[in-house]
């Protein structure tokens, strides 16, 4: 299994640079489980820090995959209510100031918790992705708390709704569930 190495902590716009590496970023609502899956996929459980709590992560992470060569990059959730409307702006243009003109950004894996009911942020998400021409890989997070006869409908309702070519993967970071199926997308999106 490929290694993860934290190699940079963002905060700011203006500490923004170019990290000359393929990079494949980790997208959702706040809770959905981008963090845990970061862990998931080092085999680690205390890499990236996580929360039951929303709003957990409050920085672009840049993690390196080594071997392998590319950046898998942990981003704050969106969708927090919590948190002041002047915070959730401010990653909102964090994270499009490092999505927009990245060319280094090669696919952004697009989280969804299949026990919650898609909102529009989640289309918008898919939607924005898509638009700027960066891979999209759909997953459902949390597929050890959703029954396995439930699955295939849950599959199918958010491929319907996304428009997607096929059901988003099912994965868990509880279980380890489609881990390294993850891992052969990660691999093939960042072209390693
Ligand atoms: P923000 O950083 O706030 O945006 O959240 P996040 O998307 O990084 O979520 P995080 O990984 O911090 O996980 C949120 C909560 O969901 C934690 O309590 C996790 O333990 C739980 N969780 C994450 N993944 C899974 C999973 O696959 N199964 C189960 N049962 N719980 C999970
Ligand atoms: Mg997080």
């Amino acid at each position: 299994m490929p290694q993860l190495t934290l190699e940079s902590t963002i905060y700011t716009m203006d500490q923004l640079s170019v990290m000359p590496k393929p990079q494949v970023a980790m997208a959702g609502r706040s809770n959905v489980g981008k963090s845990s899956l970061i862990n998931c996929l080092a085999g680690r459980r205390k890499l990236a820090k996580i929360s039951s709590s929303p709003g957990k992560t409050r920085s672009l992470n840049f993690y390196g995959v080594s071997p392998g060569e590319f950046y898998l990059v942990d981003l704050p959730g969106y969708g927090y209510a919590r948190c002041s409307k002047k915070e959730r702006e401010k990653w909102r243009l964090l994270i499009a100031a490092y999505m927009e003109a990245n060319s280094y950004l090669k696919a952004v894996v697009a989280l969804f918790d299949c026990r919650l009911t898609p909102q529009m942020l989640d289309i918008e998400l898919a939607r924005y992705v898509t638009a700027m021409g960066v891979g999209l890989i759909p997953v459902l997070t949390k597929a050890d708390k959703c029954k396995q006869r439930d699955r295939a409908k849950i599959q199918k309702q958010w491929q319907e709704l996304l428009d997607l070519a096929k059901p988003p993967m099912c994965v868990s970071s509880k279980t380890g569930m489609n881990r390294d199926r993850l891992w052969t997308l990660l691999g093939a999106a960042a072209g390693v």
